[in-house]
Order: C-alpha cells, then sequence, then structure tokens
C-alpha cells in the first residue's frame, strides 16, 4: 500500500492538465467522495501498526500534493482565460463602414499633384495672420475697404492679429524666407466676415500660386493657368482672362472656364454665359516683391488664388456650399470612389 501512495505522488508529478472539465474529473478522481484519496484514508485502520506512521506522512503528502496540482492548475487556467479575452478574431464579420475623403480634399489633392507635374511645391501659412503679412505687404491702401471690420475677423484685443482672409499671405512668407526661383502653390483654410449662404460661408478652403524667377512674363501666367484648366476639368476646356484689379497683382485679372457642362452652349450653370469664374491673377506688383525682400529690378513673378470650394462645385456640380460643412454621410458617401 506504500508502493501505491507514492506511485500516485509519482504520477502527480508529471501529470499535465490543459482543459478546465479535465481538472475537474482529476479533482474527482482524487479527492472526490469515491475518489482516490478517501478510499486509502478508509483503508488506514487496516495498515500494519508498525507501517501507519509513514503512511500516514505519506497520505497527507499525497493530499497536499493533490491541492497543489488543482491550485496551480486554475491559476494557470485563469491567465489564459485573460488572455483568450484580448484574442482577436480576424474572421469575424465586421459592420462598420470605412470611411472615404472629403470632396474637398480630393480637388486640394488634385490641384496639388497637377501643379506638382510641372514643378510647383507646396507651402503653408498660419492661419492667424498679422496686418502685415494679410493687408500692408500685400500692396493694400491702409483705408482699402477689404481691411473693414466687415470682412476680417480680427482679435478684439490687438487689432494686428487677424484670422487671414486669404493665402495671399502666404506669398509674403515665402518671399521673405526665400530667394528665387520661387515656384510654388499654398493651399489653405481661410475665414471672413461672412453669412453663410448657399454661395458664401465663414471658413473657406483657396489655393495660392506664386511663381517669381528673372524674366517671367504673363505670357507664362496664361499658359500654367490653361494647362491646369485642361487637366483639372478637360481637354476641350479654354480660359478667357477679364482684366480686374487686386492690390497685389498689375496689371490684374479674373479667369473664366468654358463652362464644362454644357461646352460653351450655354445652360443654367453658366447662366447661359458659356463661361464660369475659377480664380484670380496676376503679375505680383514690384511694391510687393520690394516689401518682401525681392529685388524688383531683377526678379518679376505671378501669382494667383483659387477657391477649393468653387472648385469642387463645379467639378461636381455642387449647387449648395453649406453641403461641405454638414458632414451628411449622404453626400460624403458620393465621392467614396470619385478621381
Ligand atoms: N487673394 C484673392 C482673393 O482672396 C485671390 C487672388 C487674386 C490671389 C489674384 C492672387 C491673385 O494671388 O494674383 O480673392
Amino acid at each position: 500500500m506504500i508502493n501505491k501512495v507514492k506511485e500516485h505522488i509519482k504520477d502527480l508529478d508529471a501529470l499535465s492538465i490543459q482543459k478546465m472539465e479535465d481538472l475537474e474529473a482529476f479533482r474527482l478522481k482524487y479527492i472526490g467522495k469515491k475518489g482516490i484519496i478517501p478510499a486509502l484514508f478508509g483503508d488506514f485502520k487496516n495498515v500494519a501498526k508498525e507501517e501507519r506512521k509513514e503512511m500516514g506522512i505519506l497520505l497527507n503528502d499525497l493530499k497536499n500534493a493533490v491541492q497543489n496540482k488543482i491550485t496551480e492548475v486554475r491559476e494557470k487556467m485563469e491567465g489564459l482565460e485573460v488572455d483568450s479575452a484580448a484574442y482577436i478574431d480576424l474572421f469575424m464579420p465586421v459592420n462598420a463602414e470605412a470611411g472615404s475623403r472629403h470632396p474637398l480634399s480630393l480637388v486640394r489633392n488634385e490641384i496639388i499633384e497637377i501643379f506638382s507635374r510641372i514643378g510647383f511645391n507646396v507651402a503653408e501659412g498660419p492661419e492667424i495672420e498679422d496686418d502685415w503679412h494679410n493687408f500692408t505687404a500685400l500692396n493694400f491702401p491702409e483705408e482699402h475697404p477689404a481691411r473693414d471690420m466687415q470682412d476680417t475677423f480680427f482679435i478684439e484685443k490687438n487689432p494686428d492679429i487677424a484670422l487671414r482672409t486669404h493665402t495671399s499671405s502666404t506669398q509674403v512668407r515665402v518671399m521673405e524666407n526665400q530667394k528665387p526661383p520661387i515656384r510654388s502653390i499654398f493651399p489653405g483654410r481661410v475665414f471672413r466676415n461672412e453669412a453663410i449662404s448657399a454661395r458664401a460661408h465663414c471658413i473657406f478652403h483657396q489655393v495660392e500660386g506664386l511663381y517669381i524667377d528673372k524674366n517671367v512674363s504673363f505670357a507664362d501666367l496664361k499658359q500654367t493657368l490653361m494647362y491646369f484648366a485642361k487637366e483639372m476639368f478637360g481637354e476641350e476646356t479654354g480660359i478667357r482672362l477679364r482684366p480686374s484689379y487686386f492690390p497685389f497683382t498689375e496689371p490684374s485679372a479674373e479667369m473664366d472656364i468654358s463652362c464644362h457642362i454644357c461646352g460653351g452652349k450655354g445652360c443654367n450653370i453658366c447662366k447661359y454665359t458659356g463661361w464660369v469664374e475659377i480664380l484670380g491673377c496676376g503679375m505680383v506688383d514690384p511694391n510687393v516683391l520690394k516689401s518682401s525682400g525681392i529685388d524688383a529690378e531683377e526678379f518679376t513673378g505671378f501669382a494667383f488664388g483659387m477657391g477649393i470650394e468653387r472648385i469642387t462645385m463645379l467639378k461636381y456640380q455642387i449647387k449648395d456650399l453649406r453641403l461641405f460643412f454638414e458632414n451628411d454621410l449622404k453626400f460624403l458617401k458620393q465621392f467614396e470612389n470619385a478621381i
């Protein structure tokens, strides 16, 4: 009988239990009512007197070994259960819908891509600007109406600081910090104190372009913008430049493209004129070059600025500018596979 108990103890050492059910079977086998240990204790009275002491110690060892085994296996399994909660089932079906790019981001990226193909890089400037970069260095006369509180969000405590009203401010920053040749575009968010409607918002986006080098001419400006219009709206697109006024360019122009919806025949998008306006442009005024630290005798350049909302509305025939800011999934989902 002593040998039998010793063997049980040896067996226990070698035993490996992996599942909860097996642990329960093990417990019943050894310490259940009809288990091995109660049976051995039951037989104890039959053990010869001289063996009783040794037998008693061995039986207690066996009982402790079984208890230890159970505790050890249970602790291990509880650890495993925590792990199994962290287990990720890669094959589980998912309900979540994937997002997609906002139409304004799509068009912004397309504009960047088109200009990068002809050597324009991208720079960005701050949205909170000072008067110098937003107005003064851009040749806005002191009493110019665009400085009026109606159009610009100023900081109340410091009227020298404002939310930029256009990305043209980045022109000045780049020219102050870089020597020509400069061939860059500046996309960004701009702010104006406007009532929100289908055609205007107090927050919108622009892309500014700037090209400064020796002998840059109006012909370069025209060619660059024609290339852009054809890439953006199609090979058959035509452009027309109308004289205009901006303080920072001389001469200045506004550019129309032939209506890409009706091909110039006349429709409600182009208000039956065959043309739609897409941007402002011109030759950088020598005063602006001087203010930004560039020698106006040596260098000339052109600049242009366009609204990303406007280009996006034309490209996708969106009638209400407010849709861009509402984040209505029914609207946004239409652009999932755009471009
Ligand atoms: N900054 C002008 C605006 O916000 C757009 C513009 C016009 C930018 C002519 C230019 C330009 O660079 O040459 O309306």
